[in-house]
Protein backbone atom coordinates (compact mmCIF):
# COMPACT_ATOMS: atom_id res chain seq x y z
CA UNK A 1 0.00 0.00 0.00
CA UNK A 2 1.22 3.40 -1.18
CA UNK A 3 0.22 6.94 -0.82
CA UNK A 4 0.20 9.32 -3.64
CA UNK A 5 -1.21 12.69 -4.45
CA UNK A 6 -4.46 11.30 -5.01
CA UNK A 7 -5.28 9.75 -1.41
CA UNK A 8 -6.91 11.26 0.55
CA UNK A 9 -4.82 13.01 3.73
CA UNK A 10 -5.36 15.19 6.69
CA UNK A 11 -7.38 16.92 7.45
CA UNK A 12 -10.22 14.32 6.24
CA UNK A 13 -8.27 11.46 7.27
CA UNK A 14 -7.08 11.18 11.08
CA UNK A 15 -5.49 8.15 12.33
CA UNK A 16 -6.32 9.60 16.05
CA UNK A 17 -10.01 8.77 15.41
CA UNK A 18 -8.83 5.06 15.52
CA UNK A 19 -7.48 5.25 18.85
CA UNK A 20 -10.02 7.59 20.80
CA UNK A 21 -11.30 5.44 23.80
CA UNK A 22 -9.95 2.18 25.37
CA UNK A 23 -13.25 0.22 23.50
CA UNK A 24 -12.47 1.64 19.96
CA UNK A 25 -9.24 1.07 20.73
CA UNK A 26 -9.75 -2.59 21.57
CA UNK A 27 -12.12 -3.39 19.01
CA UNK A 28 -9.05 -2.12 16.52
CA UNK A 29 -6.50 -4.01 18.42
CA UNK A 30 -4.07 -6.26 15.45
CA UNK A 31 -2.52 -8.15 17.39
CA UNK A 32 -3.40 -10.41 20.44
CA UNK A 33 -1.85 -12.58 23.14
CA UNK A 34 -3.41 -15.30 24.54
CA UNK A 35 -2.36 -17.87 27.77
CA UNK A 36 -2.71 -20.63 24.90
CA UNK A 37 0.08 -18.71 22.89
CA UNK A 38 2.17 -19.96 25.76
CA UNK A 39 4.89 -22.54 26.30
CA UNK A 40 6.50 -22.79 30.33
CA UNK A 41 10.18 -24.12 31.09
CA UNK A 42 9.82 -26.68 33.56
CA UNK A 43 13.38 -27.66 35.29
CA UNK A 44 13.23 -30.82 37.69
CA UNK A 45 16.33 -31.59 39.08
CA UNK A 46 17.49 -35.18 40.43
CA UNK A 47 18.35 -35.77 44.07
CA UNK A 48 16.74 -32.70 45.81
CA UNK A 49 13.74 -33.11 47.90
CA UNK A 50 12.32 -29.34 48.25
CA UNK A 51 12.51 -26.95 45.31
CA UNK A 52 15.41 -24.52 44.75
CA UNK A 53 15.57 -20.80 43.96
CA UNK A 54 17.58 -20.01 40.95
CA UNK A 55 20.78 -17.80 41.18
CA UNK A 56 20.43 -16.05 38.13
CA UNK A 57 16.53 -15.95 37.63
CA UNK A 58 14.43 -14.49 40.25
CA UNK A 59 11.53 -16.58 40.19
CA UNK A 60 11.94 -19.28 38.71
CA UNK A 61 12.61 -22.84 40.34
CA UNK A 62 13.98 -26.25 39.93
CA UNK A 63 11.75 -28.74 41.32
CA UNK A 64 12.29 -32.17 42.75
CA UNK A 65 10.36 -34.73 40.87
CA UNK A 66 7.58 -34.85 44.04
CA UNK A 67 7.16 -31.09 43.40
CA UNK A 68 6.63 -31.34 39.39
CA UNK A 69 2.74 -31.89 39.76
CA UNK A 70 1.89 -28.71 41.99
CA UNK A 71 3.61 -26.23 39.88
CA UNK A 72 2.61 -27.38 36.56
CA UNK A 73 -1.12 -27.48 38.26
CA UNK A 74 -0.51 -23.94 39.23
CA UNK A 75 0.37 -22.77 35.74
CA UNK A 76 -2.86 -25.12 34.79
CA UNK A 77 -5.27 -23.03 36.70
CA UNK A 78 -3.72 -20.16 34.97
CA UNK A 79 -4.92 -21.52 31.81
CA UNK A 80 -1.43 -22.23 30.79
CA UNK A 81 -1.75 -25.63 28.57
CA UNK A 82 1.81 -26.49 27.51
CA UNK A 83 4.92 -26.89 29.27
CA UNK A 84 8.79 -28.17 28.43
CA UNK A 85 10.54 -30.05 30.64
CA UNK A 86 14.09 -29.68 31.42
CA UNK A 87 16.25 -31.87 33.26
CA UNK A 88 18.95 -31.67 35.85
CA UNK A 89 20.25 -35.07 36.12
CA UNK A 90 22.40 -36.30 39.49
CA UNK A 91 25.21 -37.49 37.05
CA UNK A 92 26.98 -37.58 34.25
CA UNK A 93 29.41 -38.96 32.15
CA UNK A 94 31.11 -39.00 28.56
CA UNK A 95 28.03 -39.85 26.36
CA UNK A 96 25.38 -38.23 28.35
CA UNK A 97 23.96 -41.61 29.53
CA UNK A 98 21.27 -40.49 31.73
CA UNK A 99 20.08 -38.71 29.37
CA UNK A 100 18.36 -41.55 27.77
CA UNK A 101 18.19 -43.42 30.91
CA UNK A 102 14.59 -45.41 31.07
CA UNK A 103 14.65 -44.30 34.57
CA UNK A 104 15.92 -40.53 33.89
CA UNK A 105 14.80 -37.13 35.41
CA UNK A 106 12.71 -36.11 32.16
CA UNK A 107 11.38 -39.53 31.35
CA UNK A 108 9.75 -40.19 34.86
CA UNK A 109 9.09 -36.05 35.05
CA UNK A 110 7.00 -37.18 31.71
CA UNK A 111 5.39 -40.24 33.29
CA UNK A 112 4.31 -38.76 35.98
CA UNK A 113 2.80 -35.69 33.69
CA UNK A 114 1.01 -37.95 31.89
CA UNK A 115 -0.48 -39.95 34.62
CA UNK A 116 -2.02 -37.04 36.29
CA UNK A 117 -3.23 -34.68 33.43
CA UNK A 118 -3.39 -37.45 30.40
CA UNK A 119 -4.56 -35.40 27.30
CA UNK A 120 -5.06 -32.23 29.30
CA UNK A 121 -1.38 -30.78 28.92
CA UNK A 122 0.87 -30.99 25.82
CA UNK A 123 4.48 -32.05 27.35
CA UNK A 124 7.09 -31.32 24.64
CA UNK A 125 10.95 -32.32 26.22
CA UNK A 126 14.54 -30.87 25.16
CA UNK A 127 16.19 -33.19 23.63
CA UNK A 128 19.89 -32.44 24.23
CA UNK A 129 23.48 -33.96 25.51
CA UNK A 130 24.87 -30.86 27.27
CA UNK A 131 23.11 -30.99 30.85
CA UNK A 132 24.30 -34.94 30.58
CA UNK A 133 27.97 -34.89 29.45
CA UNK A 134 30.99 -34.24 31.61
CA UNK A 135 31.61 -31.70 28.63
CA UNK A 136 28.57 -29.99 28.82
CA UNK A 137 28.49 -30.08 24.97
CA UNK A 138 25.17 -30.80 23.00
CA UNK A 139 27.30 -33.64 21.05
CA UNK A 140 29.71 -36.03 22.07
CA UNK A 141 33.36 -35.30 21.75
CA UNK A 142 36.01 -37.13 19.15
CA UNK A 143 38.91 -35.64 21.01
CA UNK A 144 38.69 -32.33 20.91
CA UNK A 145 35.87 -31.65 17.82
CA UNK A 146 32.30 -32.01 18.89
CA UNK A 147 31.35 -35.15 16.38
CA UNK A 148 28.28 -34.49 14.43
CA UNK A 149 27.34 -38.17 13.30
CA UNK A 150 28.24 -39.89 16.80
CA UNK A 151 25.84 -37.51 18.40
CA UNK A 152 22.66 -38.09 15.80
CA UNK A 153 22.26 -41.82 17.08
CA UNK A 154 22.38 -40.46 20.95
CA UNK A 155 20.18 -37.69 19.87
CA UNK A 156 17.70 -40.30 18.81
CA UNK A 157 17.61 -42.75 21.63
CA UNK A 158 16.96 -39.66 23.66
CA UNK A 159 13.94 -38.45 21.77
CA UNK A 160 12.76 -42.47 21.84
CA UNK A 161 12.73 -42.56 25.34
CA UNK A 162 10.92 -39.29 25.89
CA UNK A 163 8.12 -40.54 23.32
CA UNK A 164 8.44 -44.30 25.31
CA UNK A 165 7.44 -41.96 28.55
CA UNK A 166 4.59 -40.25 26.94
CA UNK A 167 5.96 -37.09 25.29
CA UNK A 168 3.72 -35.38 23.04
CA UNK A 169 6.46 -33.46 21.39
CA UNK A 170 10.53 -33.66 21.06
CA UNK A 171 12.42 -30.63 21.08
CA UNK A 172 16.10 -31.27 19.34
CA UNK A 173 18.14 -28.66 20.66
CA UNK A 174 21.67 -29.81 19.73
CA UNK A 175 22.37 -28.03 16.54
CA UNK A 176 23.77 -31.44 14.89
CA UNK A 177 23.31 -31.21 11.43
CA UNK A 178 20.63 -34.23 10.42
CA UNK A 179 19.14 -34.02 13.78
CA UNK A 180 15.80 -33.78 12.86
CA UNK A 181 15.74 -36.75 10.21
CA UNK A 182 17.68 -39.13 12.45
CA UNK A 183 15.11 -38.10 15.19
CA UNK A 184 12.12 -38.40 12.88
CA UNK A 185 13.38 -42.14 11.76
CA UNK A 186 14.26 -43.53 15.33
CA UNK A 187 10.89 -42.30 16.03
CA UNK A 188 8.76 -44.15 13.19
CA UNK A 189 10.71 -47.17 13.46
CA UNK A 190 9.87 -47.22 17.54
CA UNK A 191 6.16 -46.72 15.95
CA UNK A 192 5.83 -43.23 17.17
CA UNK A 193 4.57 -41.86 14.13
CA UNK A 194 2.20 -39.51 15.99
CA UNK A 195 5.58 -37.86 18.29
CA UNK A 196 5.93 -34.26 16.87
CA UNK A 197 9.28 -33.07 16.28
CA UNK A 198 9.44 -29.11 17.02
CA UNK A 199 13.18 -28.33 16.06
CA UNK A 200 15.31 -25.85 17.41
CA UNK A 201 15.74 -24.83 13.27
CA UNK A 202 17.87 -21.90 13.63
CA UNK A 203 19.37 -21.30 17.44
CA UNK A 204 22.39 -18.59 17.73
CA UNK A 205 24.74 -18.90 19.81
CA UNK A 206 24.31 -16.62 22.30
CA UNK A 207 25.05 -14.57 25.06
CA UNK A 208 21.30 -14.49 26.37
CA UNK A 209 21.38 -18.09 27.44
CA UNK A 210 23.69 -17.67 30.53
CA UNK A 211 20.93 -17.43 33.38
CA UNK A 212 19.92 -21.07 31.99
CA UNK A 213 23.06 -22.53 32.14
CA UNK A 214 23.61 -21.42 35.78
CA UNK A 215 20.09 -23.24 36.39
CA UNK A 216 20.65 -26.47 34.26
CA UNK A 217 24.73 -26.71 34.98
CA UNK A 218 25.17 -27.02 31.24
CA UNK A 219 27.90 -24.44 30.52
CA UNK A 220 30.76 -26.21 28.40
CA UNK A 221 33.67 -27.08 30.51
CA UNK A 222 36.21 -26.14 27.16
CA UNK A 223 35.59 -23.64 24.47
CA UNK A 224 32.40 -22.28 23.23
CA UNK A 225 29.32 -23.43 20.89
CA UNK A 226 30.13 -21.97 17.57
CA UNK A 227 30.49 -24.60 16.01
CA UNK A 228 27.62 -25.78 16.18
CA UNK A 229 25.27 -22.91 17.21
CA UNK A 230 24.72 -20.04 14.38
CA UNK A 231 26.49 -17.28 14.18
CA UNK A 232 24.15 -13.95 14.87
CA UNK A 233 26.01 -12.29 12.08
CA UNK A 234 24.51 -14.28 9.10
CA UNK A 235 20.89 -13.89 8.05
CA UNK A 236 20.48 -15.81 5.07
CA UNK A 237 22.71 -19.14 6.54
CA UNK A 238 19.97 -18.81 9.70
CA UNK A 239 17.03 -19.29 6.78
CA UNK A 240 19.28 -22.27 5.12
CA UNK A 241 18.57 -23.98 8.92
CA UNK A 242 15.16 -23.60 8.99
CA UNK A 243 14.93 -24.82 5.58
CA UNK A 244 17.13 -27.87 6.47
CA UNK A 245 14.71 -29.39 9.08
CA UNK A 246 11.96 -29.09 6.98
CA UNK A 247 13.68 -31.25 4.54
CA UNK A 248 13.98 -33.30 7.11
CA UNK A 249 10.58 -33.53 8.50
CA UNK A 250 9.98 -31.13 11.07
CA UNK A 251 6.80 -30.47 12.54
CA UNK A 252 6.87 -26.95 14.20
CA UNK A 253 10.12 -24.71 13.47
CA UNK A 254 11.56 -22.24 15.94
CA UNK A 255 13.96 -19.11 16.05
CA UNK A 256 16.23 -18.66 19.74
CA UNK A 257 16.32 -16.04 21.09
CA UNK A 258 13.39 -13.95 19.99
CA UNK A 259 13.32 -10.76 21.06
CA UNK A 260 16.80 -9.81 19.21
CA UNK A 261 15.78 -11.38 16.22
CA UNK A 262 12.80 -10.42 15.37
CA UNK A 263 13.41 -10.18 11.68
CA UNK A 264 14.33 -13.27 11.43
CA UNK A 265 11.10 -14.67 12.59
CA UNK A 266 9.28 -12.29 10.35
CA UNK A 267 11.63 -13.39 7.60
CA UNK A 268 10.84 -17.19 8.67
CA UNK A 269 6.85 -16.56 8.74
CA UNK A 270 7.05 -15.04 5.70
CA UNK A 271 9.16 -18.59 4.18
CA UNK A 272 7.23 -21.51 5.96
CA UNK A 273 3.48 -22.49 6.72
CA UNK A 274 4.76 -24.52 9.61
CA UNK A 275 4.10 -23.20 12.86
CA UNK A 276 6.59 -21.39 14.20
CA UNK A 277 7.77 -21.32 17.85
CA UNK A 278 9.77 -18.19 19.00
CA UNK A 279 11.67 -18.82 22.36
CA UNK A 280 12.19 -15.98 24.92
CA UNK A 281 15.57 -17.05 26.57
CA UNK A 282 16.73 -16.46 30.19
CA UNK A 283 18.53 -13.87 29.25
CA UNK A 284 15.50 -11.60 28.15
CA UNK A 285 13.78 -12.49 31.14
CA UNK A 286 17.10 -11.54 33.12
CA UNK A 287 17.04 -8.33 31.52
CA UNK A 288 13.45 -7.18 32.37
CA UNK A 289 13.34 -8.71 36.21
CA UNK A 290 17.28 -7.03 36.30
CA UNK A 291 15.82 -3.47 35.42
CA UNK A 292 12.05 -3.67 36.99
CA UNK A 293 13.99 -4.56 40.20
CA UNK A 294 15.62 -1.70 39.95
CA UNK A 295 12.39 0.47 39.65
CA UNK A 296 13.83 1.57 36.13
CA UNK A 297 10.74 0.06 34.04
CA UNK A 298 7.15 -1.60 34.76
CA UNK A 299 7.82 -5.39 34.67
CA UNK A 300 4.61 -5.47 33.73
CA UNK A 301 3.61 -4.02 30.87
CA UNK A 302 7.74 -4.39 29.59
CA UNK A 303 6.36 -7.87 29.54
CA UNK A 304 3.62 -7.68 27.78
CA UNK A 305 5.36 -5.33 24.95
CA UNK A 306 8.39 -7.48 24.38
CA UNK A 307 5.68 -10.65 24.41
CA UNK A 308 3.39 -8.92 21.85
CA UNK A 309 6.12 -8.12 19.86
CA UNK A 310 6.93 -11.55 18.98
CA UNK A 311 3.76 -12.41 18.00
CA UNK A 312 3.40 -9.45 16.01
CA UNK A 313 6.75 -10.56 14.35
CA UNK A 314 5.12 -13.38 13.03
CA UNK A 315 5.69 -16.20 15.80
CA UNK A 316 2.48 -18.74 16.86
CA UNK A 317 3.84 -19.56 19.91
CA UNK A 318 6.31 -18.57 22.35
CA UNK A 319 8.37 -20.28 25.15
CA UNK A 320 8.73 -17.62 27.86
CA UNK A 321 9.96 -17.93 31.56
CA UNK A 322 7.48 -14.65 32.13
CA UNK A 323 4.52 -17.07 31.44
CA UNK A 324 2.74 -16.94 34.45
CA UNK A 325 3.45 -13.47 34.91
CA UNK A 326 1.38 -12.99 31.76
CA UNK A 327 -0.98 -14.88 32.19
CA UNK A 328 -2.22 -13.04 35.09
CA UNK A 329 -1.58 -10.06 33.50
CA UNK A 330 -4.27 -11.22 30.69
CA UNK A 331 -6.63 -13.00 33.51
CA UNK A 332 -6.85 -8.84 35.22
CA UNK A 333 -7.99 -7.37 31.54
C1 LIG B 1 20.58 -26.57 25.75
C2 LIG B 1 19.67 -25.41 25.82
C3 LIG B 1 20.03 -24.08 26.07
C4 LIG B 1 18.83 -23.37 26.10
C5 LIG B 1 17.79 -24.26 25.84
N1 LIG B 1 18.33 -25.53 25.65
C6 LIG B 1 21.34 -23.47 26.37
C7 LIG B 1 22.45 -23.53 25.42
O1 LIG B 1 22.30 -23.87 24.25
O2 LIG B 1 23.54 -23.26 25.89
C8 LIG B 1 18.75 -21.91 26.35
C9 LIG B 1 17.55 -21.46 27.06
C10 LIG B 1 17.59 -20.13 27.67
O3 LIG B 1 18.60 -19.41 27.74
O4 LIG B 1 16.53 -19.77 28.15
N2 LIG B 1 20.79 -27.08 24.48
ZN1 LIG C 1 22.56 -28.51 24.48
Amino acid sequence: MTLDKSSPGFPKVRLRRLRKNPAIRQLLQETRISVKDFIYPVFVKEGITTAEESQTMAGIRKFPLSGLIEEVQECYDLGMRAFIIFGIPSSKDERGSSAFSKHGIVQQSIESLRKTFGDQIVVISDVCLCQYTLSGHCGILRGRRVDNDLSLDLLARIAVSHANSGSDMVAPSAMMDGQVKAIREALDESGFTDTIIMGYSAKHSSSLYSPFREISASAPSLGDRKSYQMSFLNHREALREVMMDIQEGVDIVMVKPAVPYLDLIRRVRDMTNLPLCAYSVSGDYAMIKAASGQGLIDEKQAVHEMLTSIKRAGADILITYHAKLISQILQEE
